[in-house]
């Protein structure tokens, strides 16, 4: 199967998926930044969490896989440091005070080496605030996904595994194995309005889930788009409102 490089497409994260990023806000007033720190925004997307985060501390560095997101966070806030860099392999000079991470971590399946590299990049007594999806996070609309592709025969793209959505005992046990000393550790259910009506199952397996679509024709795909969406309207489609089944992690955690 064809690997894609760099699905991420910026204009669509903003116009229809704001929300991953609006809903970072809360996250930012579990961080409490302060006036003389140092933060790692890992998996800064379009660079909106860091631009407020940047008015709060000393610095802030945003980091993001993608390059596309990069130079759209570099387009819209010229003056502050944006870079590319992969969470699980991540080198900067000078360590942190503290690791901030918004609905990153569940795209990075090498998690143990992630947490060692966030670990290394920490300051002593550095913190880390993370969330992420959690156990069955978008359960349902990944087993329609799946049962779409199936009936239609694509059996190896329905095996994908490009998501890590673990368990509160999971990350936890990892993170304390780095020898972090976790304080917070939160899993909740946080289902998510999608922008349109009409689309927004489409737009958001369009946006999140492209991956599952690498060498399906193209007819097939619009009637697996719209399958999927038909589908999960009596679970998910709430007083015109598509509410995504997000299930989320929370954790706090001091090096
Ligand atoms: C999430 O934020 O939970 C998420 C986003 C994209 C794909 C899967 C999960």
């Amino acid at each position: 199967m064809k690997q894609k490089i760099d699905f991420w497409n910026p204009e669509l994260y903003k116009n229809k998926h704001a929300f991953v990023y609006d809903y970072g806000t809360d996250l930012i007033g579990i961080l409490k930044p302060q006036k003389h720190e140092r933060i790692l925004d890992l998996g800064c997307g379009s660079g909106q969490l860091t631009a407020t985060i940047s008015k709060l501390v000393a610095g802030v560095v945003g980091m993001d896989k993608s390059l596309q997101m990069i130079r759209s966070a570099q387009h819209t806030y010229p003056q502050l440091d944006f870079q590319v860099g992969n969470a699980a392999s991540f080198s900067f000079k000078q360590p942190f005070d503290a690791i901030f991470s918004n609905a990153t971590l569940h795209w990075v399946l090498d998690y143990k080496a992630a947490i060692a590299c966030m670990y290394q990049h920490l300051k002593p007594s550095g913190r880390l605030v993370l969330e992420f999806g959690g156990k069955d996070n978008v359960k349902a609309i990944v087993q329609q996904l799946q049962k779409s592709l199936i009936t239609r025969g694509y059996t190896t793209q329905s095996q994908l595994n490009c998501w890590f959505f673990p368990s509160i005992g999971t990350y936890t046990s990892a993170l304390e194995a780095q020898g972090f000393t976790v304080t917070l550790a939160h899993y909740f259910d946080r289902p998510t309005p999608l922008a349109d009506e009409q689309t927004g199952i489409k737009d958001w397996l369009s946006m999140f889930a492209s991956s599952f679509f690498i060498d399906v024709d193209k007819k097939d795909i619009l009637s697996i788009q719209n399958e999927v969406q038909e589908q999960l309207k009596p679970l998910l489609l709430k007083n015109g409102t598509w509410l995504a089944d997000y299930r989320r992690i929370r954790i706090t955690a001091y090096k």
